[in-house]
């Protein structure tokens, strides 16, 4: 499980993300009419759909103790060799997940054997490179995600196994309820809570100094008002398109 801080660092995960509804719809409309799904790299469950057969499958057992009673029953396991029959699913989801995998080839390759149709959401660093937290306070995000498995390595891998995968703008709404590292883009306070922070894994990744250093200088730049002569333009927006991507193959 190369590249996975879950292992360890996700104990709080499933208070610092909760699924939004309108993601959850873009989702839930990629899946088509798939009545199984499996979810893989599932984490706590977020944007496993309802009425149709769900099995979750997770590397991490913090992460497995953090789904919500009632969810669908999830295994341990990991993408790159899943613990489920050829064709057993209609659909194959993997949500913010890929870029965590040992070996991205190898887990497209699973999905597409236990599944008719994949569902992959990730994000394309060229845009979220862009995005002002990653620019101006925390490039090394942007540094560290040149060498991560995210938009093109996705899109290629499918191809290479022979799929025609369709790539979908998933923007992001101004309140949105998961936490994950673009989610507050029109709200630059929430960064500055530890609390809001935990449940994003690439600002987790970096040297804490580091993070802490570069939150004392948002802070600083809200209190000044320098944030906002360079974003009060964002205030107005009510989605906002970070770079997150779904590849539907
Ligand atoms: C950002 S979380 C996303 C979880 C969930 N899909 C969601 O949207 O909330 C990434 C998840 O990928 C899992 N993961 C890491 N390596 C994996 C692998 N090789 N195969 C499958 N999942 C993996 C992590 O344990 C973690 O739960």
């Amino acid at each position: 499980m190369a590249n996975d801080p879950y292992v360890t660092l996700g104990a709080g995960y499933a208070r610092a993300r909760v699924p939004d509804s309108r993601i959850a719809a873009m989702i839930d409309a990629a899946l088509g009419n798939a009545r199984s799904v499996v979810n893989v790299g599932a984490g706590a469950g977020s944007y496993e759909p309802e009425g149709r057969t769900v099995l979750a499958v997770e590397p991490s057992r913090t992460m497995i103790v953090q789904r919500p009673p009632g969810s669908a029953p999830a295994v341990q396991g990991v993408a790159e060799r899943l613990p489920v029959a050829d064709r057993a699913f209609d659909a194959a989801m993997a949500i913010l997940t890929t870029h965590h995998w040992s070996d991205l080839g190898a887990g497209l390759a699973e999905l597409r054997r236990v599944s008719g149709r994949q569902v992959v959401l990730t994000w394309d660093p060229a845009l979220t490179s862009r995005f002002w937290l990653v620019e101006e306070y925390l490039p090394e995000i942007a540094e560290r995600e040149r060498r991560l498995a995210t938009l093109v390595a996705v899109r290629d891998g499918l191809e290479r196994l022979g799929a025609m995968p369709t790539v979908l703008p998933v923007t992001v709404p101004g309140d949105c309820a998961d936490g994950f590292t673009g989610a507050y883009w029109r709200r630059p306070e929430a960064y500055l809570d530890p609390g809001v922070r935990a449940g994003m894994s690439t600002v987790m990744s970096l040297e804490p100094s580091r993070v802490q250093a570069a939150m004392r200088r948002l802070r600083d730049d809200l209190v000044s008002g320098r944030w906002h002569e360079r974003h009060a333009h964002l205030l107005g927006e009510v989605t906002w398109d970070l770079g997150y991507r779904l590849v539907v193959a």
